[in-house]
This record gives C-alpha cells, structure tokens and sequence, in this order.
C-alpha cells in the first residue's frame, strides 16, 4: 500500500507539471481530488489495512492529499493571475533604499578637528575626572574659599566639598600633581554649570583645557601659539587680539577675540555689531598654583588657555540654539 502511495506521488507531480490551463487543472482535480478521484479511492482501501499499518499508511495518504491539494490551489491561482510567482512580484523599477551611514556629532568633529591641531604643534591629550573635589576645581586653582570669583561659575554641589566641575581647569592641577615639567598637554571634556537653560546656555557643555609648563616659557609663546592654532582653525585671513582679563589660576590673564568669521568683521548680530568673537581666555600659570602642585616657581614658567566648544561649532556651523546639540533629532545630526 505504502508502494502504491508512492507511485500516485509521483504521478502528481509529473502530472501537475503538465499543466498548462485552467481545465488543465480541472482535469487533474478531478482526476486525483474528487470525489471518486484517485486519493479517495485510496482512503477507501484503508479498510483492508492492517491495524499495524494504518497510522503510518494513514499518514501517507494524508500526505498525498495534501501535496495534491495545495499543488491545484497554487496552480490555479497562477493560471488565474491572483497570485503571482515570488519572481514577478520583484518590482525592479522601484528606487533602491539608501543605506544610512552615520556621522559624526558636530561637537566630536569640531573637538576632532581642535585635537588635530594641537597634537601637530607638541601637544598631547589628557582627561580628568567630571565629578570633582573642591580642591581640584577650586582651591588649587587659586579661588580661595568665599572667594568672589567662585561666582563666575555656577556650581552643582554634590556635597560641601564634592562637585561636578565647572570647567576642565582642574585637570591641569591633575597633570601637574603627576608629572613634573616639561608638560605640554590639552585637556578636552565635558563641564556643567548650574545656569538658566536657553538658546544660548546649557547646564553642561565642553571645553578644552591647554597647558605649557617648563623652563623659559614665555608669554610670546602664548600668543604665538594661539595665534597659529586660530589661523588653523578659522583661517589664514582673519585678525586677532588680546584683551586683558582677570583669572584666579593665570597671571597676567588675557582673552583672545578673533575678527567675527560670520560677518567678516563688518558687525553682525551674533557679535554684537563690535566685529569681534571672544574665543578663549588664557594667561601666564599663577605662581600660586605651582605652590599648590610642588612646582618651583623660580624655576618654571608656563601658559593655559581654556576655550567652549559648542560656541566655536555653533559658530562654525551656523546653528543657532545650543539646545538642539544634546537633543539627538536625527534629522539635525543627519545634516553634518
Ligand atoms: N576655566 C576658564 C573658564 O571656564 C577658562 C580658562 C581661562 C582656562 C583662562 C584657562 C585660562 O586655562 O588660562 O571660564
């Protein structure tokens, strides 16, 4: 019986590939699928089967039954065009999906780009913790407690004496507690300041911290170095100077203002009509601040500069609100 089985399998398949037309199919359903047809003939010889036999012939001819009848449905269908093989279904004139490939974060290209820079000028990279002590971001920077320039930054306190910093200052001391002179090393990173969120402030946002410290450093040096790193960065063609300022951990300070790279110096309103961009602040290291690291103050000398980050790429690609910088919308990010 299992024999017999086989041999009808085999003849619906060739017989099925015979098709060519709708009464084609009918033919063959009848032939095999009606009521007196093939298969139901053989469901009628179950009865002389052995009861050891029957599940396993009965499972056969189950089988069969429904090879035959999913090959009639589909072959119908085709015949009738309902349903179209998975070859005509490929649509070939639709437009191909683009794949998304990433970029980069305008805040990481602008910090890349700063990076770059500085390390083909003798600088290397270092980091510092974000959650800081008081001593660190403060005290041996030269702030003394209750001290008015505290106030220049608004803090977030963890506790009395623990803080998220407010500036990447406070890996110079870091640096300096580590390592003695010759140091030459920028500090990128992020910073948080407890400030009224709008276009123009964020509670956190980024800076890179820049240090010179060793025997002969001079102030000529700062300046030639910013200077170099401006031309870089904004420009052979634009102007500069450098206006005194007031920093506990520099003296003399100064800040650096660059000729307005929107308005090309003529006014505009993003520099307030003066043609000028503050872009960093920097000075002389205090010697204070080497009595706090057990550096020689007689013997060494050296220059910081610190300057924001989202500033300088907002400013760079022309984005006005710094909010839309931490909000990930993809479509901002997919722009750059
Ligand atoms: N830490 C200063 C700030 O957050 C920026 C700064 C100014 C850093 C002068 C320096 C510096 O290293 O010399 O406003």
């Amino acid at each position: 019986m299992l024999q017999k089985i086989e041999t009808i399998k085999q003849q619906v398949l060739s017989e099925l590939s015979e098709i060519k037309s709708l009464s084609d199919a009918e033919n063959f359903r009848i032939k095999f699928l009606a009521r007196k047809g093939i298969v139901a003939e053989l469901f009628d010889e179950m009865k002389n089967v052995s009861s050891e036999q029957r599940p396993l012939v009965g499972k056969a001819l189950n089988e069969l039954r429904q090879l035959a009848q999913t090959s009639f449905d589909n072959k119908k269908l085709e015949l009738e065009g309902g349903s179209k093989s998975v070859e005509q279904k490929i649509d070939l004139s639709l437009p191909g999906r683009k794949k998304w490939i990433g970029t980069k974060h305008p805040l990481t290209q602008t910090l890349e780009e700063i990076k770059r820079i500085f390390l083909g000028m003798g600088f290397s990279i270092a980091t510092g913790p974000e959650i800081e002590d008081d001593y660190h971001n403060f005290e041996a920077l030269n702030f003394p407690t209750d001290h008015p320039a505290r106030d220049m930054q608004d803090t977030f306190f963890i506790d009395e004496k623990i803080l998220l910093r407010t500036h990447t200052s406070p890996v110079q001391i870091r640096i300096m507690e580590n390592q003695q002179p010759p140091v030459r090393v920028i500090m990128p990173g992020r910073v948080y300041r407890n400030e009224a969120i709008s276009a123009r402030s964020y509670c956190l946002f980024h800076q890179v911290e820049g240090l010179y410290v060793d025997e002969g450093v001079t102030f000529s040096e700062l300046k030639g170095t910013l200077v170099a790193f401006a031309k870089q960065f904004y420009g052979s063609d634009i102007k500069f100077k450098f206006r005194p300022s007031y920093f506990p951990f520099t003296e003399p300070s100064a800040e650096m203002d660059i000729t307005c790279i929107l308005c090309k110096g003529k006014g505009c309103r993003v520099c307030k009509h003066s043609g000028w961009l503050e872009i960093l602040g920097c000075g002389m290291v205090n010697p204070n601040v080497y009595k706090f690291v057990g550096y020689d103050s007689e013997k060494y000398t050296g220059y910081a500069f610190g300057m924001g980050i989202e500033r300088i790429a907002m400013l760079r690609y022309g984005i006005d609100d710094i909010r839309i910088l931490y909000e990930n919308d993809v479509r901002f990010l997919r722009q750059f």
